[in-house]
């Protein structure tokens, strides 16, 4: 859906980059307000992502946003995407990229949720989660990305990654995760999502 517009962003890049091996001239390093801007278009020039398919990034710490990065670049994380944009790009400008976002203020996504699960799951997150996922999940500890405000389907999706075996858990997250049912589980994303 976006692809198109991505692509043409790859093509320019291509022809700047071959402007300057012909005419040797040496381009400034980008800007982080420049390398972001290729992320803009799915993740959003206002702090909110643009789909229910991709996560917001602004107000997610920088070792978080950094770390998905390096895991997407080296294919520990499975992705539909951004495998082959992370290739693109060194740890420097992952950590400004990281940076830049972190700086950013989150604008919560506006979806439908279901209220009883999401009260559900605002007792369940206390005991289960809570110990990294700080702050009702707008926080991380360490490298734990914000869960706070994000698309339903994109967490349904990446637990559904965990759960296959695709993505990798941290072990304490596996087995919280492992010990509680399908229904329960779904009560916690739906709460998370939920959070402004
Ligand atoms: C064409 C759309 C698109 C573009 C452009 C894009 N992303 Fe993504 N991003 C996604 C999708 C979709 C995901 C979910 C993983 C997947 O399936 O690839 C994602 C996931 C992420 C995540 C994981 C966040 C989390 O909460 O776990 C990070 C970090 C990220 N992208 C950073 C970036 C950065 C930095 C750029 C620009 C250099 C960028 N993305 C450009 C679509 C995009
Ligand atoms: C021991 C710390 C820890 C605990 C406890 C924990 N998590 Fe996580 N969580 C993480 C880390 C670290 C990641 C990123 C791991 C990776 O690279 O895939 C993560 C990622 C996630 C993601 C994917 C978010 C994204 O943007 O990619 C979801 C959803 C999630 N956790 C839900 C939960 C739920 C629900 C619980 C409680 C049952 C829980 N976690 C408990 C540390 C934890």
């Amino acid at each position: 859906m976006k692809r198109t517009r991505w692509d043409k962003k790859l093509g320019a890049t291509a022809l700047l980059l071959a402007c300057g091996l012909i005419t040797g001239v040496q381009a400034a390093p980008p800007s982080p307000a420049m390398l972001a801007n290729a992320c803009a278009g799915c993740h959003g020039t206002h702090g909110g992502s643009a789909g229910p398919a991709m996560p917001s990034l602004a107000g997610q710490s920088q070792v978080a946003i950094a770390t998905a990065m390096k895991k997407f670049k080296s294919g520990e994380r499975p992705s539909s995407i951004m495998g082959r944009i992370a290739k693109g790009y060194t740890e420097a400008d992952f950590e400004a990229l990281g940076t830049y976002f972190s700086e950013q203020k989150l604008v919560a996504t506006v979806q439908t949720l279901d209220p009883k699960r999401v009260a559900r799951g605002a007792d369940l997150q206390v005991m289960q989660c809570s110990s990294c996922h700080l702050d009702d999940g707008r926080e991380g500890l360490d490298d734990t990305p914000a869960v706070a405000g994000q698309w339903l389907p994109y967490l349904q999706m990446q637990m559904a990654l965990y759960l296959e075996g695709q993505r990798k858990m941290p072990e304490k997250m596996a087995q919280r995760v492992k010990s509680l049912s399908t229904e329960d589980l779904e009560s916690l994303l739906h709460f998370y999502a939920s959070v402004k």
